[in-house]
Formats: structure tokens, C-alpha cells, sequence
């Protein structure tokens, strides 16, 4: 029989990790079922009880249930933990929570061709979206990473948690860096999180975690000559990273990305 996953979320509808997981079990040869569960706000401890007992073997976690997931795991991966959320659940003798939203950044930068070991990068925003990717950021070899921030003190409170990285509000930053990343919710509300101009016309690349729409900062980078990326090539490979944490078999991706932007 099939054994079952899903990813939890509210709202989880439009969700492409079902899509995703069916293209990796395929062509992975691997027997898995993977479902959609939406939760109340405050039902997520409810409703991953529920599909554990029910035999659920994994589950992927979506907004905005990263940090209910963190405190609901018995056992935490160091990327989790660095993370303060979770994103990935594989149910088994103990609870175990892990985070691959920081390792799915970071193949994605490299699938681009973006080398990270020596490169300064700005990341923008302090949220959960930010925090999942710091740990991986300077793992990958980075120079300096810069986490700018709205409400600075935000920034601080993030970076002081990790060796060579600094904060700054948005009107300070100086135009040195090679990688601008935002990790803000700014795009989903048609906002800019205020990078400044100069800062973004300098970067080799400018990339946004949001997918599936264009971003004000997106558009503004283009407009400035910059090359540009959406975050599905993260999707994907955050989805590929989950499917080995359970599977223990690495999916190939490249294919998958490339069916999923043709849709
Ligand atoms: P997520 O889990 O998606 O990161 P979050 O934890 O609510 O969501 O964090 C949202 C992030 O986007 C924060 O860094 C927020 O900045 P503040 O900490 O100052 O609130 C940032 N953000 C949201 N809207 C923004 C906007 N219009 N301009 C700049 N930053 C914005």
C-alpha cells in the first residue's frame, strides 16, 4: 500500500507540492500517496495528531504553521534548529522536524549558476522566510551576509545568532553586494520591501522568494538591467530535499522545474 504524505497549510489549496512529489515518486519509482490538509489557524497540532494515528508517514509544513511545526517535533535537526521552524515532518519511533527551505535556496542560486563562496549577500526581511535560509547562506561559503530589515532590531535579533552575519535598515545599506535575496512578504502585497536603487543595480542577481507572481522588486530589478529569479526553482528543490529526508532517494529536479514553469 501506498504510504502517505501531504503538506499542511492554511490556505493550502494552490499548493504545487502534490504535483511536485507525484512527478518525484514517478520517476523515482517510489509508492507514495500525497494529500492537501488545510488546518484552522489554531489546529495544527490537531490535524498532524490526527494523520500520524491515521499511518501518515511525512508531512511538508506551509504558512503559517513553520513554528507550531518546530515546537510540535520531538527531535529537531541542527538546520531546524538554526531555523527556529520546520518545514519537513517524518513521522516514525520520534516525531523528527527538519528545515530544507535553506538547502533548496542555495541549489537553486547554484542551478543559476550563482557561486556563493566568496560573494556578499544581502538578504532582505527578518521572518520566518528569512530565518529558514540564514544558516544555509553561510554554510554556502558566503563572504558577508547582510540581513536587512523593516524593523531593524528584528535583523539584529536574527543575526547575532550567527558568526559573520550583521543587520541594517534599508536607508544604510551600501552598494556592494553581488546576491540581493528578498525573503519579505512585501510582494505579496504589491509592496517593494525599499532596497535602494543604487544597492540593486549593482547585484549580479536579484531573486525573489515569492513565486508565481511578479514582484515590485522583481520589476524594479529588471528595469535596472539585473537578472531576475522567482522562487519556484526553490520549491522544487525544497520539495526534493523533503523527499530524500523521508525517502532516502535524491529526485532529479531540472525536469520538473522545467515542466512546472511551461504550465
Ligand atoms: P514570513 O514567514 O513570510 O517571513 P513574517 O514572519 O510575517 O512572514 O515576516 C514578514 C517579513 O516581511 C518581515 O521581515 C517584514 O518586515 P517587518 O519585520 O518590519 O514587519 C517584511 N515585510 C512585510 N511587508 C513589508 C513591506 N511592505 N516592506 C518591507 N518589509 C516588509
Amino acid at each position: 500500500m501506498s504510504e502517505r504524505y501531504a503538506v499542511i497549510g492554511q490556505p493550502v489549496a494552490h499548493s504545487k507540492s502534490p504535483w511536485i512529489h507525484a512527478q518525484f515518486a514517478r520517476a523515482t519509482r517510489q509508492d507514495i500517496d500525497y494529500g492537501l490538509i488545510e488546518a484552522p489557524a489554531d489546529g495544527f497540532t490537531g490535524a498532524a495528531d490526527e494523520f500520524r494515528t491515521a499511518g501518515g508517514k511525512g508531512l511538508n509544513v506551509t504558512l503559517p504553521f513553520k513554528e507550531d511545526a518546530y515546537q510540535y517535533c520531538a527531535q529537531l535537526s541542527a538546520r531546524a534548529r538554526d531555523a527556529r521552524a520546520v518545514n519537513t515532518i517524518r513521522f516514525g519511533t520520534e516525531t523528527f522536524g527538519d528545515n530544507t527551505d535553506g538547502v533548496g535556496l542555495v541549489r537553486d542560486l547554484a542551478n543559476l549558476g550563482a557561486d556563493l563562496r566568496g560573494s556578499r549577500v544581502l538578504l532582505m526581511g527578518a521572518g520566518g522566510a528569512a530565518r529558514g535560509v540564514v544558516g544555509a547562506l553561510v554554510e554556502a561559503g558566503v563572504a558577508g551576509l547582510t540581513i536587512a530589515n523593516r524593523t531593524e532590531s528584528k535583523a539584529r535579533a536574527v543575526a547575532t545568532r550567527f558568526r559573520g552575519v550583521s543587520a541594517s535598515g534599508y536607508e544604510a545599506l551600501e552598494p556592494h553586494f553581488d546576491f540581493v535575496i528578498n525573503a519579505t512578504s512585501a510582494g505579496l502585497a504589491g509592496a517593494s520591501p525599499g532596497v535602494p536603487p543604487d544597492v540593486l543595480a549593482r547585484a549580479k542577481l536579484a531573486y525573489d522568494m515569492v513565486y508565481g507572481r511578479d514582484t515590485p522588486f522583481l520589476a524594479a530589478a529588471r528595469a535596472a538591467g539585473v537578472k531576475t529569479c522567482d522562487g519556484l526553482g526553490m520549491l522544487v528543490e525544497q520539495a526534493a530535499e523533503s523527499f530524500f529526508v523521508w525517502r532516502g532517494v535524491r529526485p532529479d529536479t531540472a525536469a520538473v522545474l522545467q515542466e512546472l514553469r511551461g504550465r
